[in-house]
């Protein structure tokens, strides 16, 4: 199975770049700490479908999602919606910046892969 490693010195704070995986978009989000914070101090039991930020992220500077709208598979763009995270245009689903759907026809939040960090500055996914 494909892996993809990515340089993370290459992806400045608070920029959302996408990658190509296996056919499909990854995302890889830089998240500030203000961004951080505001993901871990959201209420578990209010969302759609409950994941603590620690749950999605194996370090709270980074996020690795894949860029697909769980509702129909559109592909959602990063920095916009009303929880600044992603916002899938196609039928108007909001994620936050822990990629969780927050609002929208989305039922889960968007995917995260299995990835490590071989390194400080090296990701590997897959
Ligand atoms: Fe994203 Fe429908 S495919 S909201």
């Amino acid at each position: 199975l494909a892996k993809i490693e990515v340089k993370l010195g290459d992806i400045p704070e608070g920029k959302n770049v996408t990658f190509k995986w296996r056919g499909k978009p990854l995302f890889i989000r830089h998240r500030t700490s203000d961004e951080i914070s505001a993901e871990q101090s959201v209420d578990v039991s209010s969302l759609r479908d409950p994941q603590t930020d620690s749950d999605r992220a194996k370090k709270p500077e980074w996020l690795v999602v894949l860029g697909v709208c769980t509702h129909l598979g559109c592909v959602p763009i990063a920095n916009a919606g009303d929880y600044g995270g992603y916002y899938c245009p196609c039928h108007g689903s909001h994620y936050d910046a822990s990629g969780r759907i927050r609002k929208g026809p989305a039922p889960l939040n968007l995917e995260v892969p299995t990835y490590e960090f071989v390194d400080d500055e090296t990701l590997l996914v897959g």
